[in-house]
């Protein structure tokens, strides 16, 4: 199935995405046009397969944001400035829509996000990538190179990051 990865347009079809989650649903339904378009807190971009290019069948959300340095291990930072707080890329949220869950869908969107993360970190300071992972994720993310940070926060994700620089040699 020929897939395209592009912004979210407003007048996509988001009705039927159902990801499993109502959390990643209705923030895909009701907040992400809003959060790209007006607020500028988030942008989106969505999977489509071409024949259907206006129904979404997978999203992710991207954002800026910074993490304390003592949040990470001492050994990777101690080479870097001795900023207090990092700059990082945020995945705010990545889901795919049940009927397509395991054919590939979620690798292609992880990759596209971390194409845009390395363009990003050359126009903007940018050192990591990290995401809050829900614990059926972890694993997943795991198997790209995204390793734990700390403790489960209070919502139940575990905190996980992605060092930029390895980023250019992983997307080869
Ligand atoms: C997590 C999610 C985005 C993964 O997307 P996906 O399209 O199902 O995953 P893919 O098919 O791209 O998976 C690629 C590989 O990971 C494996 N995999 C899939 N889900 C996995 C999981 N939960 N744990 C470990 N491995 C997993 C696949 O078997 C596949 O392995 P292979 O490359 O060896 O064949 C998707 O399952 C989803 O939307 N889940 C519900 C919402 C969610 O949890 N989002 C993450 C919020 S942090």
């Amino acid at each position: 199935m020929p897939i395209l990865i592009r912004r979210l347009e407003q007048n996509d079809g988001l009705k039927t995405f159902d990801c499993g989650d109502h959390r990643l649903n209705d923030y895909l339904k009701r907040h992400a046009w809003a959060n790209q378009q007006q607020n500028l807190v988030g942008v989106t971009y969505v999977a489509a397969d071409q024949s259907h290019p206006k129904l979404v069948i997978g999203y992710y959300t991207l954002a800026t944001s910074s993490i304390p340095r003592h949040a990470l291990p001492g050994e990777l930072t101690k080479d870097l400035p001795r900023y207090q707080n990092l700059p990082v890329a945020l995945l705010a949220r990545l889901a795919v829509d049940l009927r397509f869950q395991g054919s590939g869908l979620g690798k292609e969107l992880l990759r596209h996000a971390l194409e845009n993360v390395l363009s990003l970190s050359k126009q903007i300071g940018c050192r990591y990538l990290i995401v809050d992972a829900y614990p059926t994720a972890v694993k997943w993310y795991e198997k790209y190179g995204f390793m734990p940070i700390g403790e489960t926060s209070p919502g139940g994700t575990q905190p996980m990051f992605l060092d930029v620089r390895t980023l250019e040699l992983a997307l080869q």
